[in-house]
């Protein structure tokens, strides 16, 4: 094991410890129209860093995570795509409510270990429910802002028809609920 700056490294990898997370992670991206900081806590314990995220949906959450995860981001708002240069953004502009599938079919990664729903903008969300099938579902998935009626009908539907639990509705500071599947 190597030392840098007085941070331990395995590698060229940082070990991340939780005093480095306090240090590095900053909780202003969060909350407004980005994830929460309950939402990142939640991948950061759960999620082992260094594994990929694909996350429908960018903002100033992206910056977080792609400190310490590799992260795919869906994204229909050229406005928002390449706001974090080590995100790889997939740009698919809304087509009848929902991401080009066509671009979607070519451009999303086969193998990744998270699914983030947030995106795209408001009621178009739960238009999932006709394109979850092109998703990768072995996985954790996420499902934020299911405070509103909608989204939480939308996770209920996806947890029976991917006969997943909802193992938890975790309500957030700012009174925001996300939702996880397993
Ligand atoms: C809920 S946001 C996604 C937030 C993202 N997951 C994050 O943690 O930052 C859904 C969509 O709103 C747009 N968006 C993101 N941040 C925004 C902001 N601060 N203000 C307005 N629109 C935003 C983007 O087009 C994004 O795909």
């Amino acid at each position: 094991m190597n030392r840098i700056n007085n941070k331990r490294v395995v590698g060229t990898k940082r070990v991340v410890t939780n005093t480095d997370l306090k240090r590095e992670v900053n909780y202003d991206s969060f909350g407004g129209w980005a994830i929460s900081k309950e939402l990142f806590d939640w991948i950061f314990k759960n999620i082992p860093k260094g594994s990929t995220i694909l996350e429908l949906g960018s903002g100033n959450g992206t910056k977080e995570l792609v400190k310490f995860y590799n992260v795919y981001s869906v994204e229909h708002d050229i406005e928002w795509v390449d706001l974090v240069p080590d995100s790889k953004y997939i740009y698919a502009p809304l087509v009848d409510g929902w991401y080009d599938v066509e671009i979607l079919k070519t451009e999303l990664p086969t193998n990744y270990n998270l699914l983030l729903i947030d995106g795209p903008i408001g009621e178009n969300r739960v238009n999932i429910i006709n394109n979850y099938e092109m998703f990768k579902t072995d996985i954790p998935i996420i499902i934020d802002d299911t405070n509103r009626e909608n989204d939480k009908n939308m996770s209920i539907f996806l947890s029976e028809k991917l006969n997943k639990n909802i193992t938890s509705s975790i309500i957030c500071e700012d009174k925001k609920t996300f939702t996880i599947l397993h």
